[in-house]
């Protein structure tokens, strides 16, 4: 099934954003397999990010992202990471549309509250290098009112 890595960042975790977020996905009707509270070592900040690792921010963003428990999940079903993306919005919140978190919830593009897995392959990949210990799969008893 497919997969996408949704990671509420240090910035949500304080501003007690987790449980708007996560209710997001789950009322949508994507399925919850993975979820931890996580103080990120360094090395996995850096190579969850090491496509960016030349542009200028990089450094800072690392900084962002290890500065404070994020809260890791991975959500399932057909089509999670293209529809995460739409429910999370543009990279820079002022161009976020409204309804979205980022829309919503934030300013600045270096305190943007959110991540989704840009491609299913990063779905997978991000979901290794986050959940080496594997994530859950478990049966919806919801599915036959979610799915035709
Ligand atoms: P993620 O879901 O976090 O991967 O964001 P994204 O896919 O919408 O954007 P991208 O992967 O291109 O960039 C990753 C993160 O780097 C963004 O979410 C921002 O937090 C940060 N970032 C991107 N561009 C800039 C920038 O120009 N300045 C700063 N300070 N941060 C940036
Ligand atoms: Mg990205």
């Amino acid at each position: 099934a497919e997969i996408s890595y949704v990671m509420v960042k240090p910035d949500g975790v304080q501003r007690g954003l987790v449980g708007d977020i996560i209710s997001r996905f789950e009322r949508k009707g994507f399925k919850l397999v993975g979820l931890k509270l996580y103080q990120t070592p360094k090395d996995v900040a850096e190579e969850h990010y090491k496509e960016l690792s030349s542009k200028p921010f990089y450094g800072k963003l690392v900084e962002y992202i290890v500065s404070g428990p994020v809260v890791a999940m991975v959500w399932e079903g057909a089509g999670v990471v293209a529809s995460a993306r739409k429910i999370i919005g543009a990279t820079n919140p002022l161009a976020a549309e409204p309804g979205t978190i980022r829309g919503d919830f934030a300013i600045e593009v270096g305190r943007n509250i959110v991540h989704g897995s840009d491609s299913v392959e990063n779905g997978e990949r991000e979901t290794a290098l986050w959940f080496p210990e594997g994530v859950q799969s478990w049966d919806q008893t919801m599915t036959p009112w979610l799915k035709e």
